[in-house]
């Protein structure tokens, strides 16, 4: 298995993963695929700093990205900082409300107090996009819109790549207007913000409206079939985000007596119709682990959610109440429809090994039957 995406990014396998954790980034980088850090997640530029410093000295001289998350539009007047000075009195009291309803007590005071996802702003972005750049990074990916001009510039400068997520295929021909060299076409299955068409439709129709520029398939691709069929719709490879959250490297959370953490028991109990496309993470609809925290901003009495990124900013106290004492009902995580095929913990080099025999073997069978029809 190998495509013009494989020369492009230097990797031996047109596997791209996106992930939260350098651990995982940098075990895909060396299992022959490309890792990209979400960055989104580091409160401030040193964090990211200290991750990538890792990735350096991890990834055996591999290539690898970082994603970041700049919204095409941003609020007006809106700056990082205290957010929640700008949220009203209803929608926090809806939370508090909510968390003692499921008894999430307050953080302890020697826990430092969330910053926000100021991340989702262009001014925290920027910072990050600077100290990535002074890693040798082969991409920039950017999830919410095209990067500002002046940033593909500079990545282009640094001879960095920069790709860029889309749902629709005018989103697209927008990113390829704007000068990004890669598109991650990512459907409705998808993990994390996600728009509403499906990626087997998705795929070809940016193919079609790309005029060649390269395309990486994403949303729903878990297993090597789904490899097969991302390259069969036209796709230079595949990106996907959802499938490490259950491999043995992903340690984010604390582990529970079974070894793994309470989130990832939840994933490999999942079924295919236990996520939601919800805003309450960012403000923006993203698919996620359906729980009682999700179902309440949908009930009855539930004040609607904010814009990004307030919505952020409203949420970020109660996230880390929830995460620190580890409120089993209300843990989730951004997760696409695939997690009813995560059923087991293996570590990222096994699950790139999978994935390329599966593919081969969907690849023979298709061919098989090809070849069958023309005899
Ligand atoms: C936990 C999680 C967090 C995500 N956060 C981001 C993000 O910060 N930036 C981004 O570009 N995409 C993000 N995504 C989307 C992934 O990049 C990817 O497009 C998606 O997971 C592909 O679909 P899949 O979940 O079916 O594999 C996230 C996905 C997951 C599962």
């Amino acid at each position: 298995m190998r495509t013009r995406i494989c020369d492009l990014l230097g990797i031996e396998l047109p596997l791209v993963g996106f992930t939260p954790s350098p651990e995982v980034a940098a075990a895909i980088s060396l299992a022959g695929g490309l890792g990209v850090l979400g960055a989104v997640r580091y409160a401030n530029a040193d964090q990211l700093e200290e991750a990538l410093v890792y990735m350096d000295e991890h990834v055996q001289g591999r290539p690898y990205g970082v994603d970041v998350v700049m919204p095409m539009k941003e609020m007006e007047g809106i700056t990082p900082g205290d957010l929640t000075a700008h949220v009203g009195e209803k929608h926090k009291q809806f939370v508090e409300d909510l968390l003692t309803r499921f008894g999430v007590p307050p953080l302890p005071d020697d826990v430092a107090k969330p910053e926000g996802i100021n991340a989702w702003m262009h001014a925290m972005a920027r910072a990050q996009v600077d100290v990535a750049l002074r890693h040798p990074i082969k991409l920039l990916a950017n999830a919410l819109g095209s990067p500002p001009k002046d940033i593909i510039d500079e990545a282009h400068t640094h001879g960095v790549l920069v790709a860029a997520l889309a749902g629709k295929a005018a989103h697209a021909v927008s990113h390829v207007n704007a000068g990004v060299d890669i598109i991650v076409a990512q459907g409705h299955e998808a993990g994390g913000h996600t728009g509403e068409v499906t990626t087997l439709v998705l795929v070809p129709e940016i193919v079609a409206a790309v005029g060649g520029k390269p395309v990486l398939a994403a949303g729903g691709i878990g297993t090597g079939s789904q490899v097969a069929a991302a390259l069969a719709l036209g796709a230079d490879g595949a990106w996907m985000g959802s499938i490490w959250l259950t491999c043995a490297e992903f340690q984010i959370e604390p582990p529970t007596e079974t070894g793994n953490s309470v989130v990832k028991e939840k994933l490999l109990a999942a079924t295919s119709s236990d996520t939601v496309r919800s805003r309450v993470i960012s403000g923006k609809p993203a698919r996620m682990l359906r729980t009682p925290w999700t179902d309440a901003w949908e009930a009855k009495g539930s004040p609607g959610t904010l814009p990004m990124p307030l919505q952020g900013a409203l949420v970020a106290d109660a996230e880390a109440r929830i995460r620190h004492h580890q409120t089993k009902a209300l843990l989730g995580v951004p997760v696409g429809q695939i997690v009813g095929q995560m059923n087991d913990v293996r570590p990222v080099r096994e699950i790139i090994a999978r994935l390329v025999a599966e593919a081969d073997a969907a690849a023979a069978k298709v061919a098989g039957a090809f070849a069958k029809s023309a005899s």
